[in-house]
């Protein structure tokens, strides 16, 4: 996980030296993965975001399409600022972040005693101090999460700061449009993950493929999903990754089968293969992840996801992890490099880094007309614009100053717009 949330990171740390405007970010692909019920689908996004907050389980538990999108917070000492606008919501990400801390409602910011300095000139400081070791893995035991939040788009006000309180809310929201009773509804529940320690990439999780309509089902169940995972697989910014239990004909594979549909050459559709610790007795699946059975050019990733019973008793991500790769090693050897979770993840890295060489060429012309109205923009606006290095220091009390004008009613002073190199 770690080589593939570094290299997605320096990727767009790369990017972000030469893109200055929103309109040239790149569209990394959306991961979209699909497979039958319970094939594991829920459980394989959790692993690859590193986070459990899916509700996962037997039976037809994801009954809407979820949406995921993570979003990298800056590490504030390394953030290169090209813009003010750029600053702002670099500034007001971090003070949303501490708004708990904080107390804007006689309009102006100041912080509470003892958590933050009161004399404004030392806040430059305080913040620098603040965001400067930011490094701690997320503590897996603890539900409470410190500098990590996730918000709904459905209500955007609230920040979720507890991962079991989120699958509630996923939860609950399904009940809510898709009945309590095992309905569907291709209305997506959209949600957002701020962390310092995520990527900037957006996940689908989609309701498994059925047969059979049960509960509140209607009888055309079966083509609604099928309908529903073709929406989202169509789109030729997909990964798609079709999940199969390896407890089940992988031949017969239904994720497979649709994939191959919308990605005739197989170049976007990735193999998965869990449950590989519920196969029977006296089979294994070295033919298979070979590819000797069913071909997929990009490759069939063997896993081994949490059990049911794992869930219950509250098995970590990390431990799920090390007993992966103990798996592998102890009953595919040879094929244990090239298996498991963290190798899946690597994998997805390096379909990421040769989807966006291809979009190259074109974000180069963007970025050199984008680079000229942008100058042009903010010379209107009056903005000096200082070609000179500047600490993260200069900047937040540029920041901090430029606000306060804002707020007094005398906005129209110059803007200093530093680059930080
Ligand atoms: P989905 O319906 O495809 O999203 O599947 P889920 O992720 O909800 O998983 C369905 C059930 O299978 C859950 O009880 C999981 O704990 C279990 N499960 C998923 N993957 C594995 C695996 O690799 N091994 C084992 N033993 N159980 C798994
Ligand atoms: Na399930
Ligand atoms: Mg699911």
């Amino acid at each position: 996980m770690n080589e593939f949330i570094s290299v997605v990171n320096k990727l767009q740390d790369a990017l972000s030296n030469v893109y200055t405007d929103t309109s040239n970010e790149i569209h990394l692909p959306q991961i979209v993965v699909i497979g039958s019920q319970s094939a594991g689908k829920s459980s394989v996004i959790e692993s690859i975001v590193g986070r459990s907050f899916l509700p996962r389980g037997t039976g037809i538990v994801t009954r809407r399409p979820l949406i995921l999108q993570l979003i990298k917070q800056e590490e504030i000492k390394n953030v290169k600022c090209e813009s003010s606008e750029e600053i702002f919501r670099m500034f007001s990400k971090k003070l949303r972040q501490f708004s708990k801390n904080m107390d804007n409602s006689n309009n102006k910011f100041s912080f509470h005693e003892g958590i933050a300095p009161t004399d404004d000139n030392d806040v430059g400081n305080w913040l620098e101090e603040e965001f400067s070791d930011q490094e701690d893995e997320v503590d897996e035991d603890e539900d409470e999460l410190s500098d990590e939040w996730i918000e709904f788009l459905h209500n955007p006000e609230k920040k979720f700061t507890n991962y079991s309180d989120v699958c509630k809310e996923i939860e609950r929201q399904t009940d809510i449009v898709a009945g309590k009773d095992k309905g569907i509804s291709d209305e997506p529940i959209s949600l957002k993950v701020y962390s310092p320690r995520v990527v900037n990439l957006t996940l689908v999780d989609l309701p498994g493929f059925t047969k059979v309509a049960v509960g509140d089902q209607p009888e055309d169940i079966e083509d609604q999903i099928k309908n529903m995972v073709m929406n989202y697989i169509d789109n030729p910014n997909s990964i798609v990754l079709a999940v199969t239990a390896a407890n089940t004909d992988i031949a017969t594979s239904e994720a497979l089968k649709f994939a191959k549909q919308v990605d005739k050459n197989g170049e976007r559709t990735v193999a998965v293969l869990t449950k590989l610790d519920l196969m029977d007795k006296g089979t294994d699946a070295y033919d298979i992840l070979s590819g000797n059975v069913y071909e997929v050019k990009l490759g069939i990733i063997g896993v081994v996801n949490r059990s049911q019973q794992d869930i219950i008793d509250k098995k970590g991500i990390d431990d799920q992890l090390k007993s992966e790769s103990e798996f592998f090693e102890e009953n595919y050897p040879k094929l244990a490099k090239k298996s498991g979770t963290t190798y899946l993840a690597s994998k997805l890295s390096r379909i990421l880094i040769s989807h966006i060489k291809k979009t190259l060429p074109d974000l180069r012309k963007r970025i050199k007309q984008g680079k000229l109205t942008q100058k042009k923009e903010l010379e209107l606006y009056g903005a000096e614009i200082i070609d000179k290095t500047a600490t993260f220091y200069d900047i937040v009390n540029e920041f901090v100053n430029y606000y306060r004008k804002v707020i007094e009613g005398s906005s129209n002073s110059n803007i200093k717009i530093y680059r930080i190199i």
